[in-house]
């Protein structure tokens, strides 16, 4: 979602300078437009050519260099900006904007923006507990600046601790939540993704092919909203997105606990999650040897988790998939006229780009009214947006509850 959007880079002088290159490919490779500041320290760790071939732009490194738009480069910059991030950022400019100096290109072109601004704090470990930082970041944090923890882990001087540049993915990650509207921040959306995973013996189960992408795109872009963010996964190889609170379950009975657990404190259930109907009758506590005559399996009914939830949602939006391989709509209705929800996302498996694994889907979006909306092939981060766009307008719109 970074497509056409202008990220001012400012890079400033600590060892993690380097990593600013790779940043700033990240950001292109997303579709960013990208203008770069660095300070007179950051030059002496990475060279403004390399950052100039990266952005393949000019960088900008002197306060009194005329562009041919405006009279001044911090204002020109301040404006060109949707976001400002400053990465690496060290306890110097930390403590110039904490202090409001505006002495150099980057610490003028901060004071004159309006814009959302990211500061990235990497620095020495005893340097990033010094009071005096603390107090900074915190006098940042209360203006409004959006500062990023930083990582832990070994640092340039040979120790070990807090203090590392925060990883390129989880920066893309906190831009990206930076320039989100907030609109879901009233909300706490209860998510389930995944397989669920019905144990037979020690070494076999019952399961499905999910990976979780759908519902994890669903508490990603849930966050960047500002909602608080509950996810209940099954067993998948994805990292855990930062939500506000994660739990992990294996088997349908264990996700129906945790959403029966969790479902009171939720304004809006979405139900991505791949439950298993069936699990096997009987646990075999050793693994069941072979012999040659066939096995017959007895299986039992696992709990509809969303239909249980349908009947007792009162004000709260819920939202299910329905995973079809044929007469998409028609099975799609009937799930959400007998499981009561307010939307139904169908995606059919045989859809080229839709379904199990993939980073694609293709959903038609069915409210209680019946009405189907089509929507082509799109990753499952748009189609996640797209989903909690109908949810916002249920909630604001005509729908459940008046704001
Ligand atoms: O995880 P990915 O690889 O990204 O794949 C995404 C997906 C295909 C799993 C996802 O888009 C999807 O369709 N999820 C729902 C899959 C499913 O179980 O569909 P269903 O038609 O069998 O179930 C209908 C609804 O009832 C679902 O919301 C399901 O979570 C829920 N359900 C089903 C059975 C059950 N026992 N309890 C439930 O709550």
């Amino acid at each position: 979602m970074l497509k056409g959007k202008n990220i001012v880079l400012g890079i400033t002088g600590g060892i993690a300078a380097y990593k600013a290159a790779e940043l700033t490919r990240t950001l292109i490779k997303e579709g960013a437009q990208v203008k770069i500041i660095m300070t007179k320290s950051a030059a002496e760790f990475i060279t403004p050519l390399t950052m100039q071939t990266l952005s393949g732009d000019m960088v900008y490194t002197e306060m009194f260099v005329p562009t041919a738009k405006y009279d001044m480069a911090h204002i020109s910059l301040a404006e060109f900006a949707d976001a400002i991030v400053i990465a690496p950022a060290t306890a110097n400019i930390i403590g110039k904007i904490a202090a409001g100096i505006a002495d150099d290109l980057l610490s003028t072109t901060i004071m004159a923006a309006d814009k959302p601004i990211l500061i990235c704090p990497a620095m020495n470990d005893k340097m990033l507990d010094n009071p005096f930082v603390q107090e900074n970041i915190n006098k940042l944090k209360k203006h409004g600046y959006a500062v990023m923890d930083s990582a832990f882990g070994e640092l340039a001087c040979k120790t070990s601790g807090a203090g590392r540049l925060p990883d390129i993915p989880d920066i893309i990650e906190a831009i990206e939540a930076l320039l989100s509207p907030k609109d879901l921040s009233s909300e706490k959306i209860l998510i389930t993704a995944g397989p669920t995973e019905e144990p037979l013996d020690p070494v076999r189960f019952i399961t499905n092919s999910s990976s979780g992408k759908m519902g994890y795109a669903l508490a990603v872009a849930s966050k960047r909203r500002g909602a608080k963010v509950t996810l209940i996964t099954g067993p998948v190889k994805l990292p855990l997105p930062a939500v506000d609170k994660v739990i992990k379950v294996r088997t349908a009975r264990e996700m129906h606990k945790a959403v029966l657990d969790n479902f009171s404190g939720a304004t809006i259930v979405i139900k991505a999650a791949a439950v298993a109907d069936y699990r096997p009758s009987q646990f075999f506590k050793e693994k069941i040897k072979k012999d040659n005559k066939p096995l017959s399996l007895k299986l039992e009914r696992n709990p509809d988790i969303l239909a249980e939830i349908g009947k007792t949602k009162g004000t709260r939006v819920v939202v299910g998939f329905a995973m079809e391989t044929q007469n998409l709509l028609a099975n799609a209705r009937e799930k959400l006229i007998r499981k009561n929800v307010d939307l139904i996302i169908a995606n059919n498996l045989s859809d080229e780009g839709a379904g199990f694994q993939k980073d694609t889907n293709v959903i038609t979006i069915i409210d209680a009214k019946s009405k189907a909306e089509v929507l082509p092939k799109m990753t499952k981060l748009e189609a996640a947006e797209i989903i909690l766009d109908r949810i916002q307008t249920l909630i604001t719109g005509k729908g459940k509850r008046k704001k």
